[in-house]
């Protein structure tokens, strides 16, 4: 796989373009790789064995590429997966109900701890596309609803700790619903 990119590499900033479809063979492999690669860092012995980061979810521009595509290896109950890939996501609709993860966020680019709240909508509404060009609906809550939020900031140059109040990093359960 290309290698990750981290939040000293400008591009990580830039505002992503949208994908013609359907997807490129060379796209589509890329997806294979990224798969593979998600799905080890979150395998305990291969984590270990090849001294990966567990990671939920990647996005193209981690990669160095100008294209609006995420992917989510999400872990539902032990051992057993859902994969979504969306091409040129939008969050459609959201929940008024903020969350945020007690433990804050990480992410693969962004190679450092950065502690602090990150204000999340609990649960939101996606729409994309697949590979083939279909369009697709995937709503999503707590843990997965994050992550989706997460990986479409990256389309938008937009980092975890951006989202952390920087006077007031940590919340408590009066004011946002800790998961
Ligand atoms: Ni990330």
């Amino acid at each position: 796989m290309k290698d990750i990119i981290d939040d000293s590499n400008k591009l990580i900033r830039s505002i992503s373009k949208e994908v013609s479809l359907p997807l490129s063979k060379e796209d589509h492999d890329l997806l294979m790789d990224m798969h593979a690669f998600l799905v080890a860092s979150q395998d305990e012995k291969l984590s270990e064995k090849y001294d990966l980061r567990p990671g939920m979810g990647l996005a193209f521009p981690q990669l160095g590429l100008s294209k609006r595509i995420i992917i989510i290896v999400h872990e539902y109950e032990d051992g057993k997966f859902d994969n979504y890939v969306v091409i040129n996501p939008k969050i459609v609709s959201n929940s008024e109900e903020i969350i945020a993860a007690e433990a804050g966020e990480g992410c693969l680019s962004v190679n450092r701890d950065v502690e602090g709240h990150v204000p999340r909508f609990a649960r939101v509404t996606v729409e994309g596309y697949d590979e083939s060009g279909n369009k697709i609906r995937i709503r999503a809550r707590e843990e997965l609803s994050i992550a989706f939020q997460h990986e479409i900031d990256h389309l938008n140059g937009i980092l975890f700790f951006d989202r952390i109040n920087k006077k007031k990093p940590f919340y408590s359960e009066n004011e946002i619903r800790l998961i």
